[in-house]
């Protein structure tokens, strides 16, 4: 059951792949809320066909676009506000891609033709989306921008590899445009940092596995599932977000600020007591 949050509300959903992205238990939530929307993947994305289903089930359409072409960008602006019937009020940026981390390349191996890729799928193409509804004005006042990190970006994870760099830019992306979209339209930009989440992008990541346990095993809340994310998301969609902005959000159980769980001490603890630290 809902509660009308969105209710009137129109947005643009980038990266739902299948059942498991997060931008896919986003879409049902907003639909949920009441919202209409426009779905969006890269073209290569929509082979695989799971996003129809939830075209079907959210009564929208699918705009294919990839999200490092500028041109694509603007033809799904422009055919969203259409298809809509009006300015949009939110868009999220749910989009990751590493090659070096699909190639398994460790950090101090980097390729660096994959590294500018990585940067410009996973970060730059967030500053492409909003450029692009900036300079069409295609936003309402008041709209808000979401885009998905991890906290990579604020501490090491070596097996994250290059992503933690395109996270660190993402985030100094929402928080740079978003004094400017603010000033010019009171426009919103943030990002949510989720916990490790069972995905397709987050699966990819070497030993997702043990990141996922270990999170869930320091966090006093356990790890937020996608559902969780998208529940927060559609809050910051919504009118009762409406001051928040140029922020990093964690969305992370606690993790973010927990030193060690009383589970992880009594994993790392040898039973005995002995003072030689
Ligand atoms: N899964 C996790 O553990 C986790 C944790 C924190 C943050 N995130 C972030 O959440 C976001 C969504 O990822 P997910 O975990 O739902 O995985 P996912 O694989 O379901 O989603 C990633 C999406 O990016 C899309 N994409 C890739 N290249 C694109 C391009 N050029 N143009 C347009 N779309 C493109 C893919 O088609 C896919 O839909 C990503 O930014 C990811 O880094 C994920």
């Amino acid at each position: 059951m809902g509660y009308n949050l969105l209710k009137g509300k129109r947005g643009i959903i980038f990266g739902a792949l299948d059942e498991s992205s997060i931008a896919w238990k986003v879409a049902e939530k907003c639909f949920e809320e009441g919202a209409t929307f426009t779905l969006t993947n890269a073209p290569i994305a929509m082979r695989m066909g799971a996003i129809n289903q939830l075209a079907e089930k959210c009564k929208t359409e699918i705009i294919p676009a990839d999200a490092t072409i500028v041109e694509d960008l603007e033809k799904l602006i422009d055919q969203s506000i259409e298809k809509l019937g009006g300015k949009i009020d939110f868009i999220l940026h749910s989009i990751g891609m590493s090659p070096n981390v699909r190639k398994n390349k460790p950090y101090t191996d980097l390729s660096y033709d994959f590294l500018m890729k990585t940067l410009d799928v996973s970060a730059v193409s967030f500053h492409k989306v909003i450029q692009s509804a900036y300079k069409k004005d295609a936003m309402n006042e008041w709209g808000s921008i979401v885009g998905l990190t991890y906290i990579a970006a604020q501490r090491a994870f070596p097996s994250y590899s290059d992503m933690a760099d395109a996270k660190a830019t993402l985030e100094s992306i929402a928080r740079s445009f978003g004094y400017h979209y603010g000033k010019l339209r009171k426009v919103r930009i943030n990002t949510v940092s989720q916990s490790p989440t069972w995905t397709t992008a987050g699966s990819g990541v070497k030993g997702f596995d043990a990141f996922f346990k270990y999170a869930n095993t320091l966090s006093p809340l356990g790890n937020a599932s996608a559902e969780d994310c998208a529940n927060y998301c559609v809050f910051l969609f919504s009118d009762l977000s409406r001051m928040i902005t140029m922020q990093n959000l964690f969305h992370d159980g606690g993790f973010s600020s927990t030193g060690v769980s009383e589970e992880i001490m009594e994993m790392m603890s040898d039973g005995k007591e002995d003072s030689k630290i």
